[in-house]
């Protein structure tokens, strides 16, 4: 019972992802504060929040710096989403970012977007 639910709930989060990540794809306006809290509950359960603050730097760099620094730029979505799923090093800093291996590459989408409203 409890792996049939789960199942579904993987499911359900994985469709939402990919419409998040389509309308981010198509230029849709951002509706904010429902990527906002879709996209923090996802960096959250992701473990992004360990390492990242919205607002502060700590271990990574402040995710609205990120947003602001990438926002407008035609290949942000694309750029953000590789480098989440495969780490980063030398943007920032000198600490690198390990591959997020345990995301799936709509999961990623969905938070490249997310970042992208915050600024
Ligand atoms: C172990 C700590 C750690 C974790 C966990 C982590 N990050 Fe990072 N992140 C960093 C550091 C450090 C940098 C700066 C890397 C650099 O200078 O290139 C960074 C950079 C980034 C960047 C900017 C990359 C660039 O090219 O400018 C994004 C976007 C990002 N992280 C998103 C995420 C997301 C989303 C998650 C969760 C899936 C996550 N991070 C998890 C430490 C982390």
């Amino acid at each position: 019972m409890k792996r049939k639910s789960q199942a579904k709930n993987k499911t359900a989060t994985l469709a939402a992802a990919l419409a998040i990540g389509m309308a981010g794809a198509l230029g849709a306006p951002p509706a904010r504060a429902q990527h906002g809290s879709a996209g923090l509950a996802l960096a959250q359960q992701q473990n992004c929040m360990s390492c990242h603050s919205v607002t502060r730097n700590f271990m990574g760099p402040a995710l609205r710096d990120i947003g602001a620094k990438y926002a407008g730029k035609p290949d942000a979505q694309t750029y953000l989403t590789h480098k989440i799923l495969e780490g980063s090093t030398g943007v920032w800093g000198t600490v690198p970012m390990p591959a997020n291996t345990q995301l799936n590459p709509a999961q990623a989408a969905q938070l490249a977007n997310w970042i992208l409203t915050l600024k």
